[in-house]
């Protein structure tokens, strides 16, 4: 891949860009052989050798970290946050810079992945993929079989269709139910518009699974790094 030199002085750890900038520009670096003083310089990173100071600079692989954090009511999945509300980066202490796969709103709670696998990201969250998620939401009332049916053969959100998603009553009470929802895309607010549109708005909602993970026992607010399986799962779905 090309890269700026600076930017492959950086990502080995020699600089920061602006350090390695000045270091550029004062004859300590040489690209094949030849000492480079010119910003803005494109190497490859596979086949040109970079030296620094007559020494070979390499690129240590980079490392991946995968994380699943029970995401509390209360914070956004969003990095920047115009409210400047709390986000879930705050609650993740790891000295890698991760980055959640997807959304949950900030009302929602539950099952959230975060990483700086920028492939394994794109899988995820790609709507081709069709990947189940799995939500346990304390509804108004109590959907009816033709409600049901409704989410079977998908519903009107937003002025189209939804895949088909799966809705089962596990608890009702005299007001509300408890129910389990399991959709395939990861449309904005998904699951919280398609029960409006059956007309049993959601009160609760919390993730319990992506795919085969579960949330499990996690404590809210609480994360843990995934154990190899399950990255091997993610990766081969
Ligand atoms: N569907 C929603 O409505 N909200 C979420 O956070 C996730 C899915």
């Amino acid at each position: 891949m090309q890269v700026r030199l600076q930017k492959y002085l950086a990502d080995a750890g020699i600089a920061s860009r602006r350090k390695a900038e000045e270091l550029i520009q004062r004859g300590k670096v040489s690209v094949n052989g030849t000492v480079v003083t010119e910003l803005g310089t494109k190497i490859d990173d596979k086949t040109d050798t970079v030296r620094y100071n007559g020494k070979i600079v390499k690129l240590e692989s980079k490392k991946y970290v995968y994380i699943m954090l029970n995401k509390p009511e209360g914070f956004v999945t969003t990095v920047k946050d115009q409210f400047n509300r709390p986000a879930v980066t705050d609650l993740v202490k790891v000295k890698e810079r991760v980055f959640p796969v997807g959304r949950l709103d900030y009302d929602t709670s539950g099952l959230l992945l975060l990483t700086n696998d920028g492939d394994l990201t794109y899988k995820l969250t790609h709507p081709k993929h069709e990947i189940e998620k799995t939500y346990i939401a304390k509804l108004f009332g109590t959907p009816d079989v033709n409600d049901i049916n409704k989410f079977k053969r998908g519903v009107h959100v937003d002025g189209r269709k939804t895949l088909p998603a799966k809705i089962e009553i596990l608890e009702k009470e005299e007001k509300y139910c408890y129910a389990k929802i399991t959709i395939k895309e990861g449309r904005n607010r998904q699951v919280r518009k398609m029960c409006e549109a059956i007309k049993h708005p959601v009160a609760m909602l919390q993730r319990v699974a992506t795919g085969e993970l579960e949330l499990g026992d996690l404590p809210k607010g609480k994360f843990r790094h995934l154990t190899d399986k399950e990255v091997r799962y993610l990766k081969n779905l």
